[in-house]
């Protein structure tokens, strides 16, 4: 663990304190800014899909920001998942940046110097992948 991490796991914390589970407001963003991605989850009515799929994403993230190899392989293989269901690759890599501007904004006053670096560093990672 190093401050990069250590602040992310903070972050997370800091936002389940805040809001509880924010599975919805992530979703609420993302169709915001995608609406066409909505479609995808018309399935998905009691929202397992949603909500397991942030999980992942935050599992990719928070052992990115550890140091682990694995997270890297998962993101390049996603994108290829993801745009054989209909999620083009440009759109794919903004959910990352909604979750982290999500988190930011339920964090409010609370939201750290430390934890807006350790999400600004962790998703270039991700970009880089
Ligand atoms: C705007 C971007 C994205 C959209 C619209 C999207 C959409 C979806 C949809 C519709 C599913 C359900 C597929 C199904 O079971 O039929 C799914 C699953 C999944 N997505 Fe995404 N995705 C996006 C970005 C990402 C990113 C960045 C990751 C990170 C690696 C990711 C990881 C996953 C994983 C691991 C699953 C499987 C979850 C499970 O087994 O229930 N997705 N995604």
């Amino acid at each position: 663990m190093d401050q990069l991490s250590d602040a992310l796991h903070a972050s997370l914390e800091l936002v389940a304190e805040r809001v509880g589970d924010p599975t919805a407001l992530v979703y609420d963003r993302l169709f915001a800014e995608q609406p066409r991605m909505r479609d995808l989850f018309v399935g998905d009515h009691n929202g397992q899909a949603r909500g397991h799929m942030l999980q992942m994403v935050l599992d990719t993230l928070t052992n990115m920001a550890d140091g682990a190899a694995w997270p890297a392989n998962m993101i390049r293989a996603e994108r290829v998942n993801h745009d054989q269901i209909g999620v083009p690759f440009n759109v794919f890599a903004t959910f990352f940046t909604v979750v982290h501007e999500t988190f930011r904004d339920a964090a409010g006053d609370d939201w750290t110097t430390d934890m807006e670096d350790a999400w600004t560093g962790v998703l270039a990672r991700a970009a880089a992948a």
